[in-house]
């Protein structure tokens, strides 16, 4: 069977003036639209293949990567130099919903908690040279070295992350939380 390749003439010979409105309206024929069908499927399927190879290789990627996460595992909070003595950060960490609070105590200290009260959930106010989070809510505050209230109405220790600090970057290794 040979391949018809489509011309430029009408099928009954007419020019395409004198042509039935419908033809005007879809003047491929049958011939010509298997053609074309099957050579625009044959794309159809090489581009979407493509993009499929494209999709799951960044998928992949993402995966195997994280957000913010390195190939150890550990997900980037900070520089350490964007943080000064007795300076804080909020944070957030892959996987979990609340905030977090990253405080440096030291030049060469960090800590980071849960930056809500396990009192009531109201938001914590970092007072380095204190040695605490306070909470403003019910006068309650935490120990900044262990995160153990010491003071108001809380009664549990506030979730610790794990950090590690690598050349001038804070990493966040993982969550302990006493309240699991
Ligand atoms: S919410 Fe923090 S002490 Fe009540």
């Amino acid at each position: 069977m040979s391949l018809q390749i489509p011309d430029d003439r009408t099928p009954d010979g007419k020019p395409e003036s004198e042509q039935p409105q419908w033809r005007r309206d879809f003047p491929i024929d049958w011939p010509e639209d298997n053609y074309i069908s099957r050579r625009d499927f044959t794309r159809f399927l090489v581009l979407t293949s493509f993009a499929f190879a494209v999709g799951q290789t960044w998928i992949l990627a993402m995966g195997s990567m994280g957000r913010g996460e390195d190939r150890q595992g550990r997900e980037l909070v900070a520089s350490v130099d964007d943080i000064p003595e007795g300076g804080a950060k909020t944070f957030t960490i892959k996987g979990t919903k609340e905030p977090f609070l990253l405080v440096r105590m030291s030049e060469n200290t960090f800590v980071a908690y849960g930056q809500k009260c396990t009192h009531l959930s109201c938001p914590l106010i970092p007072q380095p040279e204190m040695g605490r989070l306070y909470c403003p809510c019910h006068e309650g505050a935490f120990d900044l070295q262990t995160g153990h209230p010491m003071m108001g109405p809380p009664r549990r220790p506030l979730p610790r992350v794990r950090l590690e600090i690598s050349g001038n970057k804070v990493y966040a290794t993982g969550v302990e939380d006493h309240r699991l």
